[in-house]
């Protein structure tokens, strides 16, 4: 979603605030903006589209100030325009602002009643003129911001430079999230710490209702309440150099292609290989004594925690519940404290999980989290993080966050099966030597992809894809569905296979394939009555299966990709990289912006 900078530099800044912006592409956006002060006073420069148009507009008419302020936008009130792109400003005051000001109307309104004249449809303009508004009837900038921030309600993070004061940045932080970057003799605001990695690895990380008050020599920090607060400095292990592609075409492609090493790296973290064990860091819970496991997460996320349900059930014998985290939240499930409430997530920071996350510690569950940004709010709010060693995942659709998030799921629910006596010795052992062989099979999918991309020409020519699947071959169905429609803009949809009859069939044509996801296992015979029902209504069968599921599948198929055997826990991962690669060619064909699909945003921190 959209993305913040601020600089308060010693020489001019708008290139390095077009830089930083440029490392929080991978957000999602739809147009972009800097605001400068130039002799004192606000000037900025807008794009609508990428930020090479951006970069276009100062080159033709550029900016010198040494303070200043940039955003990508991810649309939410107001069409993609120029008109509509950050900064926001007034006379007095320039802002960024990323996430929902909820209560915008009727601050507009009186706003407005008030003489102020609004220029654009956002939510955002309001910030400005609230500003404006404390400093007309006598404030300073920064008593102004104290006095607007508590009459803004939503999520946001927010940043402002001011006409007339060269020495003075000013962050905010609601809900999304907000970092602080010191160098030397120079203050910065970013997004995140990647953004921020080219400048400084000295970081602070706003909390939840934090505002801070830059100079060049140092930050100042209130608390909601309004009092000084310190927040620790950490060093941050972002890289300084832009996360590149290497020889990949996109960033979504170098992802796919990683995933042997980055699942390898996280098995690696919990799993002792040498004696196939689990081995878990401390967890302030006894996994032993729990009754009941809730899951929640978004997308993505949410089909490995679905995934992850079936390993629980099965290894630990743990009833557990998996919920939508924009469905959880407000649902008011009952909840017996001592519970463990899982919660998923990539980035850490999407808005749907977090509520859910405070939702469950409010009624006493133990809250784990998943997630691949250690320092991300939902990590700082659990008391318990496994995190995902996947490295920056920077294409918006999620790859080796995926699987990694499977890796670390596997090893808990091993983890919990052996504590709850549910799995022997010796089944931990075999299913540690599953986990261990699955970096090398997925290396082994990678192979297929020739054929997949020759699949791919055919399949970019569908309308609609229909994805089937049993077991945990049915959340990859969903994972597949959604893989493909985001980036290549096809129709499809995931179903349980067994869900056919009771609905999808009657889509079934010659013109849908239907793509089936099944290695051979104890209900392969189940999904193979499902290819037969497609095939007597002339539907297209794309199957991925092994050896064994190619010989006994008894229909034609239309393409048949067969990975080696392996045992069931790990048949998630293999295929996972099947269902991504067939997305990943199948948009490369349509010519699609696979790494940043229209309309989508890689951090969701708006409802
Ligand atoms: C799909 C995708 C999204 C995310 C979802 C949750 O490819 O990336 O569905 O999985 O927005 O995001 P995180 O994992 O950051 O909470």
């Amino acid at each position: 979603m959209c993305g913040i900078v601020g600089i308060l530099g010693r020489e001019p800044v708008a290139e390095r605030l077009v830089e930083a912006l440029k490392r929080l592409e991978y957000r999602g956006y739809d147009s972009a903006g800097v605001a400068t002060l130039e002799g004192g006073h606000i000037a900025r420069r807008r794009a609508e589209g990428k930020l090479r148009n951006l970069d276009l507009k100062l080159h033709a008419e550029p900016l010198n100030g040494t303070v200043g302020i940039g955003h990508t936008r991810w649309a939410t009130h107001g069409a993609p325009t120029e008109r509509n792109a950050h900064p926001h400003a007034t006379e007095k005051v320039a802002v960024v602002h990323n996430g929902i000001i909820e209560n915008f109307r009727e601050l507009r309104h009186s706003l407005e009643a008030a003489g102020h004249v609004f220029r654009t449809e956002t939510d955002t303009e309001v910030v400005a003129h609230l500003v404006t508004d404390e400093m007309n009837s006598g404030k300073a900038p920064i008593e102004a911001v104290a006095a607007a921030l508590p009459k803004l309600k939503g999520a946001f993070a927010l940043g402002f430079v001011f006409d007339g004061a060269p020495d003075l940045l000013i962050g905010a932080r609601r809900g999304s999230p907000l970092a602080i970057g010191y160098g030397d003799g120079e203050m910065y605001i970013g997004s995140d710490a990647l953004a921020l990695a080219p400048f400084t690895d000295r970081i602070a990380y706003l909390d939840d209702g934090d505002w801070a008050v830059l100079s060049r020599n140092g930050a100042e920090i209130h608390d909601a309440a309004g009092h000084k607060v310190e927040r620790p400095q950490i060093r941050s292990q972002a890289s300084s150099f832009l996360v590149d592609k290497g020889n990949h075409r996109h960033f979504m492609a170098k992802e796919i292609h990683e995933q042997p090493e980055v699942v390898g790296h996280t098995l690696a973290y919990y799993l002792d290989m040498a004696n196939d064990r689990v081995r878990l860091p401390k967890l302030p819970f006894d996994i032993a004594s729990l009754k009941h496991v809730a899951i929640s997460a978004c997308g993505t996320a949410f089909y490995a925690g679905l995934i992850g349900k079936y390993w629980f059930e099965r290894f630990a014998r743990l009833p557990v519940e998996i919920d939508i985290a924009s469905e959880f939240r407000y649902r008011e499930a009952p909840l017996e404290p001592g519970g463990l409430a899982v919660f998923v997530s990539q980035s850490g920071e999407t808005a749907d999980t977090l509520a859910s996350l405070r939702y469950a510690a409010q009624h006493g569950q133990n809250i784990l989290s998943v997630v691949n940004v250690p320092t991300s709010t939902i990590a700082r709010e659990s008391h318990a993080v496994m995190p995902t060693l996947a490295g920056p995942e920077i294409g918006v659709a999620s790859t080796k966050a995926f699987t990694c998030q499977l890796a670390v799921l596997a090893s808990l629910a091993v983890a919990a099966g052996r504590a709850r006596g549910t799995l022997s010795e010796v089944d931990e052992q075999r299913l540690v030597a599953a986990l261990v062989a699955a970096p090398g099979l997925m290396a082994e999918a990678l192979k297929l992809e020739p054929q997949i991309e020759a699949l791919a020409r055919n399949l970019s020519k569908a309308k609609d894809v229909l994805y089937l699947g049993r077991g945990t071959s049915y959340p990859l169905a969903l994972e597949g569905a959604l893989k493909l429609k985001e980036i290549s803009y096809i129709h499809a949809e995931g179903y349980a296979a067994g869900e056919l009859k009771h609905g999808p069939i009657a889509l079934i044509d010659e013109t849908m394939p239907v793509i089936v996801i099944a290695p051979y296992d104890r209900i392969f015979e189940k999904t193979a009555s499902n290819m037969q029902e497609v095939a007597a209504r002339g539907g297209r069968i794309i199957l991925f299966t092994d050896a064994k599921g190619a010989e006994e599948a008894g229909v034609e198929t239309e393409a048949t990709f067969v990975l080696p055997d392996m045992p069931a826990t790990i048949t998630p991962f293999a295929y996972a990289v099947l269902i991504q690669l067939l997305a990943y060619h199948t948009a490369v064909v349509m010519g699609t912006d696979v790494d940043q699909p229209r309309n989508l945003a890689k951090s969701v921190t708006v409802e």
